[in-house]
């Protein structure tokens, strides 16, 4: 069944790179991207799991643990691991899950059977402290992601989980919010006394809350 945001993510234990886990266990409070990888011993997923190791601080920063998968055992990834810090300067950081038997994948439904039955797509999930599906993204295997933006979506959620704000278009850390709409001018007046500029009367434009 797919999953939908809003939906709690599944719990699940299954061998790792650090050993044994038990997803909700190791999440514990802090907020989860878990990144699915076709195979070992492939360039792309290489590539971005050095660009994640390198990332790092920045998830750290946000409260965020980071967890990949691959549907091959905890043996293969401990010589893969060695290749990405030899070839990508960033030796891995966070747990790499061995989902040999396609357990997880399954659950998250990571496997599109008409991209490949064997291999997992380039899956994206933002699971917040309350383990509840903030974000998904799909990716093809051909394409690297690109993981400033996902800090960048992370950045927006925590924010508009402490304000009544949404962020614009392209935005980034210090740029302009938008009132959300479900807020009315009466109640925007009291929580944002500053005032606003509204381009459009449901296009209510402020700067970024502290
Ligand atoms: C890669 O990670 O490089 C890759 C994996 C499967 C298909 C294409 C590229």
């Amino acid at each position: 069944m797919a999953l939908n945001l809003g939906d709690t993510a599944p719990d699940f234990t299954q061998d790792s790179t650090e050993g044994p886990l038990s997803f909700h266990a190791w999440a514990g409070d802090s907020w989860v991207v878990l990144f699915s990888h076709p195979k070992d011993f492939t360039p792309v997923c290489t590539t971005e799991l050095g660009a994640v190791a390198k990332l790092k601080p920045e998830f750290d920063k946000r409260n965020v643990k980071v967890i990949g998968l691959s549907v091959d055992p905890a043996t293969s990834h401990a010589e893969w691991a060695k290749d990405i810090a030899d070839t990508q300067g960033h030796a891995l950081n966070f747990p790499l899950i061995a989902d040999h038997d396609r357990k997880v994948a399954d659950l998250y439904g990571m496997i599109h059977p008409n991209a490949s039955d064997t291999l997992t797509v380039r899956s994206v999930f933002v699971i917040d402290p309350a383990k509840k599906l903030r974000l998904s993204l799909t990716y093809p295997a051909s394409t690297g992601r690109n993981f400033d933006e996902l800090l960048r979506v992370i950045d927006s959620l925590q924010l508009t989980d402490r304000h009544k704000v949404a962020t614009p278009a392209d935005w980034k850390q210090g740029e302009d919010v938008i009132i959300v709409p479900s807020v009315s001018d009466e109640d925007a007046r009291k929580l944002f006394p500053q005032g606003w500029k509204a381009e459009r009367p449901y296009l209510r434009k402020i700067a970024q809350p502290s």
